[in-house]
Protein backbone atom coordinates (compact mmCIF):
# COMPACT_ATOMS: atom_id res chain seq x y z
CA UNK A 1 0.00 0.00 0.00
CA UNK A 2 0.78 3.48 -0.72
CA UNK A 3 0.75 6.23 1.70
CA UNK A 4 0.68 10.53 1.27
CA UNK A 5 1.52 11.89 4.06
CA UNK A 6 1.54 15.78 4.30
CA UNK A 7 1.00 18.29 7.29
CA UNK A 8 2.35 22.37 8.26
CA UNK A 9 3.89 23.60 10.77
CA UNK A 10 1.91 22.33 13.09
CA UNK A 11 2.31 19.05 12.81
CA UNK A 12 5.68 18.76 11.66
CA UNK A 13 7.00 16.49 14.48
CA UNK A 14 3.73 13.90 15.10
CA UNK A 15 3.88 13.45 11.14
CA UNK A 16 7.38 12.28 11.56
CA UNK A 17 6.66 10.23 14.27
CA UNK A 18 4.06 8.49 12.03
CA UNK A 19 6.40 7.98 9.53
CA UNK A 20 8.74 6.41 11.74
CA UNK A 21 6.04 4.16 13.12
CA UNK A 22 5.07 3.35 9.36
CA UNK A 23 8.31 2.33 8.62
CA UNK A 24 8.09 0.29 11.69
CA UNK A 25 4.95 -1.73 10.50
CA UNK A 26 6.25 -2.37 6.88
CA UNK A 27 3.94 -3.72 4.23
CA UNK A 28 3.71 0.17 2.98
CA UNK A 29 4.90 2.89 1.11
CA UNK A 30 5.55 6.15 1.84
CA UNK A 31 5.78 9.62 0.05
CA UNK A 32 6.46 12.92 2.38
CA UNK A 33 5.14 16.09 0.65
CA UNK A 34 6.04 18.29 3.52
CA UNK A 35 6.01 20.20 5.56
CA UNK A 36 9.36 18.88 7.56
CA UNK A 37 10.06 21.84 9.73
CA UNK A 38 8.22 24.75 12.06
CA UNK A 39 8.66 27.17 9.53
CA UNK A 40 4.98 28.78 8.67
CA UNK A 41 2.92 27.47 6.06
CA UNK A 42 -0.27 27.62 4.63
CA UNK A 43 -2.23 24.37 5.10
CA UNK A 44 -4.19 24.03 2.10
CA UNK A 45 -2.01 24.19 0.02
CA UNK A 46 -0.73 20.81 1.57
CA UNK A 47 -4.07 19.40 1.71
CA UNK A 48 -4.17 20.35 -1.92
CA UNK A 49 -1.11 18.58 -2.91
CA UNK A 50 -2.47 15.61 -1.43
CA UNK A 51 -5.43 15.33 -2.51
CA UNK A 52 -4.69 16.11 -6.11
CA UNK A 53 -1.76 13.51 -6.46
CA UNK A 54 -4.08 10.40 -4.34
CA UNK A 55 -7.08 10.92 -6.83
CA UNK A 56 -4.61 11.04 -9.81
CA UNK A 57 -3.68 7.60 -8.59
CA UNK A 58 -0.54 8.12 -7.02
CA UNK A 59 -1.60 6.77 -3.77
CA UNK A 60 -3.65 4.23 -2.21
CA UNK A 61 -4.36 6.57 0.90
CA UNK A 62 -3.06 10.06 2.51
CA UNK A 63 -2.86 11.42 5.79
CA UNK A 64 -3.17 14.94 6.63
CA UNK A 65 -1.96 16.67 9.86
CA UNK A 66 -2.72 19.79 11.13
CA UNK A 67 -2.84 21.80 14.13
CA UNK A 68 -6.25 20.89 14.84
CA UNK A 69 -7.11 19.01 12.10
CA UNK A 70 -10.19 20.80 10.68
CA UNK A 71 -8.46 23.10 8.48
CA UNK A 72 -7.18 19.85 6.28
CA UNK A 73 -10.47 18.57 6.63
CA UNK A 74 -12.08 21.48 5.93
CA UNK A 75 -10.10 21.22 2.54
CA UNK A 76 -9.47 18.12 1.97
CA UNK A 77 -13.36 17.33 1.35
CA UNK A 78 -13.79 20.18 -1.37
CA UNK A 79 -12.21 17.45 -3.84
CA UNK A 80 -14.90 15.11 -4.81
CA UNK A 81 -13.60 11.72 -4.56
CA UNK A 82 -11.90 12.87 -1.41
CA UNK A 83 -13.52 11.31 1.89
CA UNK A 84 -11.61 13.00 4.79
CA UNK A 85 -11.93 11.56 7.98
CA UNK A 86 -11.03 13.57 11.24
CA UNK A 87 -10.51 11.03 13.95
CA UNK A 88 -9.89 11.86 17.56
CA UNK A 89 -10.05 7.96 18.87
CA UNK A 90 -9.87 4.90 17.35
CA UNK A 91 -13.69 4.21 17.41
CA UNK A 92 -14.19 6.93 14.64
CA UNK A 93 -11.29 5.79 12.80
CA UNK A 94 -12.40 2.42 12.93
CA UNK A 95 -16.10 3.81 11.25
CA UNK A 96 -14.24 5.81 8.70
CA UNK A 97 -13.36 3.28 7.52
CA UNK A 98 -15.83 0.54 7.70
CA UNK A 99 -18.86 3.10 6.92
CA UNK A 100 -17.56 5.85 5.01
CA UNK A 101 -14.58 4.14 2.88
CA UNK A 102 -12.49 7.26 3.96
CA UNK A 103 -9.39 7.83 1.75
CA UNK A 104 -7.55 10.46 3.85
CA UNK A 105 -7.02 9.96 7.60
CA UNK A 106 -6.58 13.57 9.23
CA UNK A 107 -5.54 14.31 12.68
CA UNK A 108 -4.93 17.27 14.95
CA UNK A 109 -1.04 17.41 16.37
CA UNK A 110 -2.25 19.66 18.86
CA UNK A 111 -6.12 18.10 19.83
CA UNK A 112 -4.46 14.33 19.56
CA UNK A 113 -1.19 13.03 21.67
CA UNK A 114 1.33 10.93 19.74
CA UNK A 115 0.17 7.78 21.30
CA UNK A 116 -3.35 8.05 20.24
CA UNK A 117 -2.72 8.97 16.87
CA UNK A 118 -0.42 6.20 16.09
CA UNK A 119 -3.16 3.99 17.26
CA UNK A 120 -5.40 5.62 15.05
CA UNK A 121 -3.43 5.36 12.18
CA UNK A 122 -2.96 1.58 12.61
CA UNK A 123 -6.92 0.75 13.41
CA UNK A 124 -7.05 2.80 10.00
CA UNK A 125 -4.75 1.10 7.94
CA UNK A 126 -5.53 -1.80 9.05
CA UNK A 127 -9.51 -1.52 8.89
CA UNK A 128 -12.02 -2.50 5.89
CA UNK A 129 -15.04 -0.67 3.74
CA UNK A 130 -18.43 -2.77 4.36
CA UNK A 131 -19.57 -1.39 1.61
CA UNK A 132 -23.14 -2.39 0.72
CA UNK A 133 -25.63 0.18 2.10
CA UNK A 134 -22.59 2.33 2.82
CA UNK A 135 -21.92 2.32 -0.29
CA UNK A 136 -25.46 3.51 -1.55
CA UNK A 137 -24.63 6.37 1.06
CA UNK A 138 -21.84 7.94 -0.50
CA UNK A 139 -22.73 7.15 -3.63
CA UNK A 140 -25.35 9.77 -3.27
CA UNK A 141 -22.13 12.17 -1.77
CA UNK A 142 -20.65 11.90 -5.25
CA UNK A 143 -23.63 12.32 -6.71
CA UNK A 144 -24.81 15.30 -4.33
CA UNK A 145 -28.14 14.21 -3.97
C1 LIG B 1 -1.91 26.83 12.15
O1 LIG B 1 -1.60 27.73 13.15
C2 LIG B 1 -3.29 26.23 12.40
O2 LIG B 1 -4.25 27.16 12.10
C3 LIG B 1 -3.45 24.97 11.58
O3 LIG B 1 -2.47 24.05 11.94
C4 LIG B 1 -4.77 24.25 11.72
O4 LIG B 1 -5.05 23.98 13.05
C5 LIG B 1 -5.89 24.85 11.00
O5 LIG B 1 -7.02 24.39 11.03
Amino acid sequence: MKILLAGDHGAFALKDEIIKHLQSRGGCQIVNLGVDGPESVDYPEYAQKLCRALLAGEADKGILLCGTGLGMSIAANRFNGIRGALCHDEYTARLSRQHNNANVLILGARSTGPAVALGIVDVWLDTEFEGDRHQRRLDKIESRL
